[in-house]
């Protein structure tokens, strides 16, 4: 079975590639590499899996490639997923995650592809937690508070209206906040490999805001099993991945402390908050247990010891 994987040699994209490649599938990494490292898929490069260099930004590339390739599953991920780029260049944001996104769905459907995963977020997706009941439901009508949180809500509309049109059989997952070895401490999330690595250097972490903010935490690996298993099922429509529970920041920054020989001194300084941060979040990981039977696996702690391990 052929897959392709966009974003590939990403944070979240390199560990789908590293479990592709061992149940033995033939992984197909497209990538540009502006914020993947070669290095996040060298093991799984060693094992057969190919990179394919270029931008979905490029109509042309992408198609040409598809038709290439001929995939029976695309697993999309490449992204700009940063929220404070998103607002700072809302045109780029729009032009990757929209504009790149649409190349790829269109020739998919040219193509006759059999499944497309894509990853759209729960984290931004959904807006101000506190104007809404928490957890957030799929039914929740979102209000992102970013551009980033935008542009992944109109590529999940974009699969819907292909649905509708051609029968194009996707899922869009609404993943949490997902942290884990080889994250990117810009993207979405990125507190996590922040905070991880000024622990392991003696730093003082930041806090914008006053650290009462919540956050949902799904561990990388559990979000490669719900990815996994979404693949292998018809079903459709978006799917939240995430752990439903609210981790104020100074209790993650707490539990981070506690797994460092400097812990009793790893004590936040404050900053202003940001535009764009919501102030609460989480999302509720129902549907996936009923229609994927996926519910996460790793405790924060244990996930959060990995993270910090692999530093
Ligand atoms: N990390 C999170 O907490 C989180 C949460 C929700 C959703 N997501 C989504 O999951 C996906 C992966 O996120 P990640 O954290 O691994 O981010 P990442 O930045 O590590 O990975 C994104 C990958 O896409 C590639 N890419 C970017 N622009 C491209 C382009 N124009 N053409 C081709 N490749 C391009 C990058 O080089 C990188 O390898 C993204 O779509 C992101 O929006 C992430």
């Amino acid at each position: 079975m052929k897959t392709l994987v966009t974003g590939g040699a990403g944070f979240i994209g390199s560990h789908l590639v590293d479990a592709l490649t061992a149940r033995g599938d033939e992984a197909v990494v497209l990538d540009n590499l502006s914020s993947g490292k070669l290095e996040n898929i060298a093991s799984a490069m060693a094992n057969g899996t190919r990179l394919i260099e270029g931008d979905i930004r490029d109509a042309g590339f992408v198609t040409r490639t598809l038709e290439a390739e001929r995939p029976g599953t695309i697993f999309h991920l490449a992204a700009q997923s940063e929220v404070r780029k998103s607002i700072e260049e809302p045109t780029f944001d729009a032009t990757v995650n929209v504009v790149g996104s649409v190349n790829l769905i269109e020739a998919s459907q040219k193509i006759g592809l059999d499944r497309f995963v894509f990853a759209s977020t729960g984290g931004a997706v959904y807006g101000e937690g506190e104007l809404i009941d928490l957890p957030a439901v799929e039914t929740t009508v979102p209000e992102p508070m970013c551009q980033y949180g935008l542009s992944k809500f109109v590529v999940e509309k974009y699969l819907e209206l292909y649905r509708r049109l051609y029968m194009f059989n996707s899922v869009a997952l609404r993943l949490a906040n997902v942290y884990g070895p080889r994250q990117n401490p810009k993207g979405e999330a990125g507190a996590v490999a922040i905070f991880a690595g000024q622990l392991k250097n003696g730093e003082k972490p930041t806090v914008f805001g006053d650290g009462t903010q919540t956050r949902d935490f799904v561990y990388v690996g559990d979000v490669i099993d719900a990815m996994l298993t979404a693949s292998r099922t018809d079903v459709e429509g978006t799917i939240n991945v995430g752990s439903g529970v609210e981790v104020p920041l100074l209790e993650l920054i707490s539990t981070i402390g506690g797994l460092g020989e400097n812990g009793n001194t790893f004590k936040p300084s404050f900053d202003t908050a940001r535009k764009g941060d919501v102030q609460r979040n989480s999302i509720d990981p129902s549907r996936a247990a009923a229609d994927l039977g996926w519910s996460p696996a790793t405790s924060l702690e244990d996930g959060l010891k990995k993270t910090v391990d692999s530093i």
